[in-house]
Parts: structure tokens; C-alpha cells; sequence
């Protein structure tokens, strides 16, 4: 008899034991499960961004001048932006309406070319709702460095240090590593011309040269409607007055026209000596 109740009270503590142990393993379980769960959504945010979006939002979604506005920014996160909209909702929300529903009619005082297009399939476009999602927490997984940031002009511009437009301009010594560094920023011309086909491709693919390679035969081409008289003030004319010379295939307007007053001379120098490095 007494035996039978040592056993059963310790099977009652073993059984006990076992469900806290279990319990709190599952909820380690969930834990994880819920952050992979939720890396995994960036992950698959990240990538749609880059494949529908940086070609108008740019890298990092920073902003295009004239061509599409910050979404990395502090005043979309704090609420002023949306406030002005007359949104009283969250920053969730608003994303997931915006990128959804698109802008078919472009919002009070922007003159942006291209409307913001319309993503989400209840809506005629071509993404399902667990896409949007994920680019909805991809976006706000800018919100904190963003907010840190504040309100510095997002195009990282240097106001008042513009190189100007004399494409004769005596350069200093430029580092080419900066220069990737450049193009590859709140510039923006990585989107065009390394990671979309919004520009010409400055590498060298599918039998075209790169584009030092190119500068260097362009102004002899008979086609050519610049000033410039070698590569250099080719490619220094191609960044600062880009319609001076439209390249065959592509069309005017596109490209930002105010590099001339966003970079300095160092910045211009570091670029070029940047694209004199593709072949
Ligand atoms: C063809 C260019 C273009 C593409 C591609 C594009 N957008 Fe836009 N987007 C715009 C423009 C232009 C606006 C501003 C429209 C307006 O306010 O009238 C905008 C606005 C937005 C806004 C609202 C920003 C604000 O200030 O209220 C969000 C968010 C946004 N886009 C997200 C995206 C996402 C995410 C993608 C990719 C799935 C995308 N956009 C693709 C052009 C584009
Ligand atoms: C919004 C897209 C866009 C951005 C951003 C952009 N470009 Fe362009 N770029 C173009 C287009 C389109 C052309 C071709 C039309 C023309 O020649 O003006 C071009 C032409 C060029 C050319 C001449 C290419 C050739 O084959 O001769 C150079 C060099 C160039 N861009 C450099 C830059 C640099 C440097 C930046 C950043 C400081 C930049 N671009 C940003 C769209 C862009």
C-alpha cells in the first residue's frame, strides 16, 4: 500500500516535470519558429523590392529625384507624411494600401512622370497578398535607422558645393573605390545602370564594351550632339548635362538632371574614375 503511493506520487511529480519541460520547450519552439518565420517575410520583401521597385524608389528605397519619393524616410515613419494625406491609420496600413491600391492619380503638388503602379491582385495587379506583406515588413524594417536619422535631405545631396556644368573641368586624382561606393548609394545611378535596364549598362555584356571602353569611341560616332572632345569630358558631360547626348535606344529625361549641383568636384573625379575601371 505504501509503496503503490511513493509510485504514484512520483509518477505525479515525473508527469508534471515532463509537461513544464515540454511546455517550455514548445514556447522556445514558437519563438523561433515566429522570428525565422518573420526573416524569412524580409527576406522575400527585400527581393521583390529590388526586382519592382529600386528602378523608381532606388536602393534602399532613398528616393529618385523626379522619379519616385523616399519610402526610407523619417517623415513617413513619424507620421507627418501621412498626417498631410489626412491617413489617421498605421504606417502598416498605409503601405499595404498605397502598394496595393498604387496612385492612378498623382497626389497634390508632385509632378512625378509615372504613376506608382498598381500592385496587389484585388486590385488588378500582379502581387498576392502575402507578397505585399512582405514588402510591407521589409519597408518597415527601415522605420528605427530611418527615425535615427532624421530628417537629412535623403538625397544626400551637397547643397551650395555643385560642381556646376563646364564639362572642361580640371579633375583631382579620383579613387575608383569611392566611386563605387557613390553610384551604388542615395545617387542612385546603380538602379539605372548596374541593377536595372532603366540606363545603359556600364559593364561590359553580350558583345558591347563597358562603358570606358565606349567613352572613349563616342564622340567621333556620327550621331554624336555633345561638346565633349575626349572620354573624360564625355563621361563628366554624361553626368552633368545627360541630354547633351542621348544614347541610341534610350530616351531623354531619364536620368536625373541636377548631378551638376549634387556633386562636389571629389565626388564627380571618384565616379569617373569609377567607370574609366569597366572596360
Ligand atoms: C514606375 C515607377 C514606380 C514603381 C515601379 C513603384 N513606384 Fe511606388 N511610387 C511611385 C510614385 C511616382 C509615387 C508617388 C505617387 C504620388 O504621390 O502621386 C509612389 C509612391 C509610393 C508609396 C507612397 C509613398 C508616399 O510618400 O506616400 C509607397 C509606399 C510606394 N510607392 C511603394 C512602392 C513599392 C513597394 C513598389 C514596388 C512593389 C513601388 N512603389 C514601385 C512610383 C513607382
Ligand atoms: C533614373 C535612371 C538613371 C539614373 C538614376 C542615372 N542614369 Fe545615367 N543614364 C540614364 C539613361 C536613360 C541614359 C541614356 C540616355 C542619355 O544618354 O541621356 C544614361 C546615360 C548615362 C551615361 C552615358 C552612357 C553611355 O553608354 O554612353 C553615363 C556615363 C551615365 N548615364 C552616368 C550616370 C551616373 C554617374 C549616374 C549617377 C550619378 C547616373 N548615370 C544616374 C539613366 C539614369
Amino acid at each position: 500500500m505504501k509503496l503503490t503511493v511513493v509510485l504514484g506520487t512520483l509518477s505525479f511529480f515525473v508527469l508534471v516535470i515532463a509537461i513544464v519541460f515540454i511546455a517550455a520547450n514548445e514556447q522556445d519552439r514558437m519563438e523561433s519558429f515566429t522570428q525565422s518565420y518573420q526573416s524569412r517575410q524580409i527576406e522575400t520583401g527585400a527581393a521583390l523590392f529590388e526586382n519592382n521597385c529600386i528602378i523608381c524608389h532606388g536602393p534602399q528605397g532613398r528616393g529618385i529625384d523626379s522619379v519616385g519619393p523616399a519610402i526610407n524616410a523619417a517623415d513617413l515613419f513619424n507620421g507627418e507624411r501621412l498626417g498631410s494625406f489626412g491617413f489617421s491609420g498605421t504606417v502598416e496600413n498605409y503601405l499595404r494600401g498605397v502598394i496595393s491600391a498604387g496612385r492612378p492619380v498623382p497626389s497634390e503638388g508632385t509632378d512625378f512622370p509615372e504613376r506608382m503602379p498598381t500592385w496587389g491582385m484585388d486590385n488588378g495587379g500582379p502581387m498576392r497578398d502575402d507578397q505585399i506583406n512582405a514588402l510591407v515588413e521589409f519597408i518597415m524594417n527601415w522605420e528605427e535607422v530611418a527615425l535615427a536619422r532624421g530628417e537629412d535631405k535623403p538625397d544626400g545631396g551637397t547643397p551650395g558645393e555643385g560642381v556646376g556644368t563646364d564639362i572642361t573641368i580640371a579633375l583631382p586624382a579620383g579613387d575608383p573605390e569611392v566611386g563605387e561606393e557613390l553610384i551604388a548609394g542615395t545617387l542612385a545611378c546603380a538602379a539605372c545602370h548596374v541593377l536595372g535596364p532603366a540606363g545603359p549598362a556600364w559593364a561590359a555584356e553580350a558583345g558591347i564594351p563597358g562603358i570606358a571602353t565606349r567613352a572613349e569611341s563616342r564622340t567621333s560616332q556620327d550621331d554624336y550632339t555633345g561638346e565633349a572632345s575626349d572620354a573624360v569630358q564625355y563621361l563628366i558631360e554624361s553626368i552633368l548635362l545627360s541630354d547633351a547626348y542621348v544614347v541610341d535606344g534610350y530616351l531623354s529625361g531619364i536620368m536625373p538632371a541636377n548631378y551638376s549641383q549634387r556633386l562636389n568636384v571629389q565626388e564627380l573625379a571618384d565616379i569617373i574614375a569609377y567607370l574609366q575601371s569597366l572596360p
